[in-house]
């Protein structure tokens, strides 16, 4: 299991970058009623064939066919269903993949949340050209962040400037 949820959320983006994803969304969602957390990555990436989306999931798959392919998918996958969640994986060749894993918050495996803030704001300055939009609503934070808009409002200036940096972490720690 991975030590925290922000890792697996880093692991899951991560994917979505190497698939060429231009647009990746991020919801972080807590439902205060029920305390299921839910988790949802979206990307217009390169996709998979309906195989490959079946295959990665399976954590063994990798080693039985002496592929290098990892664990990120089937490390959530197992985090989700120990907590007594569900995981689901669509894909499209060519439209791209969502992901969706849902955690029963009270469940005591539950790993913590991590540092949400840090794995956003790497993931926005490492990958300039990639439009995130980040929800995070968890415990009475209610954080929305779309680079594709701040974009447009830098007018060309890139995420990656030096001050725009800088406001994004103020931003960032402010918010979340
Ligand atoms: N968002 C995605 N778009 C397209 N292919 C993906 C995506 N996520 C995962 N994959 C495919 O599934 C494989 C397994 O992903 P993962 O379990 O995270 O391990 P790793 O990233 O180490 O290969 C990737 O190597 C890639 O081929
Ligand atoms: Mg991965």
């Amino acid at each position: 299991m991975m030590e925290d949820i922000s890792s697996h959320i880093m692991d899951i983006v991560m994917n979505s970058v190497t698939a060429e994803a231009k647009h990746i969304s991020v919801v972080i969602e807590k439902d205060p009623r029920t305390s299921i957390l839910g988790l949802t990555i979206a990307d217009d990436g390169v996709g998979m064939d309906s195989e490959t989306a079946q295959k990665v999931q399976d954590p063994f798959f990798s080693t039985k066919t002496g592929r290098k392919v990892g664990l990120g998918i089937p490390l959530l996958k197992g985090t989700a269903e120990t907590t007594g969640g569900s995981f689901e994986l669509t894909s499209a060749r060519g439209a791209g993949t969502t992901i969706r894993a849902t955690f029963d918050s009270r469940h005591p495996d539950l790993p913590p949340m991590g540092n949400v803030r840090d794995t956003f704001f790497v993931l926005i300055v490492s990958h300039p050209d990639v439009d995130f939009n980040f929800h995070y609503f968890v415990d009475g934070k209610n954080f929305t962040l779309d680079t594709g808009e701040l974009k447009r409002e830098l007018d060309g200036v890139p995420v990656n400037h030096p001050e725009v940096i800088s406001f994004l972490s103020k931003y960032l720690d402010e918010h979340l």
